[in-house]
């Protein structure tokens, strides 16, 4: 890459950019897109556009691409979350194993808009927390259940809820 190309994450991640396109061949760069969202979302704390241009650029795809990848897969943002995101499953299965009271009990908790969570999410205003209810989350059996950033917790009472997130707050 010349200077000209230079891009904030590029800069400041040279040697693991270098080492994620290093796992592909020089004209398959475009597979690296999911190991530089995943490096772009750390960094920016959600996918900014300025993210997806670079991520864009480094691998030698359109921004719309990008764009789509991000839009495809839950785990990438394309707006602001708190430090934490919780994704509670109120998909049918969990909903017959009480995941709807439990998700009302995790609004309560943190004083968030029980429609809101269920339309895209809310933040709690101190940015600590994000709270989204989702479907199917694979453990349909282990209700109610959710995943706090990449790590999952099942079959909780409201009293372990409150627990965890004094916990994550800790974090
Ligand atoms: S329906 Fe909730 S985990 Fe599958």
């Amino acid at each position: 890459m010349t200077n000209e190309t230079m891009t904030p994450l590029l800069e400041k991640y040279a040697t693991q950019i270098e080492t994620v396109l290093s796992k592909y061949p020089p004209d398959r760069k475009q597979s690296a897109v999911l190991p530089l969202l995943y490096l772009a979302q750390r960094e920016y704390g959600y996918c900014t556009p300025e993210a997806i241009r670079e991520v864009a650029e480094i691998a030698g795809v359109e921004p719309t691409e990008v764009d789509a990848v991000v839009g495809f897969y839950t785990l990438f943002y394309d707006h602001p979350v708190g430090k934490h995101v919780v994704q509670v499953c109120n998909d049918l299965p969990c909903a017959l194993r009480g995941s709807d009271q439990f998700l009302e009990h995790a609004c309560q908790k943190l004083g968030l808009d029980k429609h809101q969570v269920e339309h895209g999410g809310a933040t709690t205003a101190d940015g600590e927390f994000t709270l989204e209810s989702v479907v199917c989350l694979a453990a349909c059996d282990k209700a109610p259940l959710l995943q706090i950033d990449l790590e999952y917790f099942e079959r909780l009472t409201p009293e372990e809820f409150d627990r965890l997130i004094e916990e994550y707050r800790k974090k």
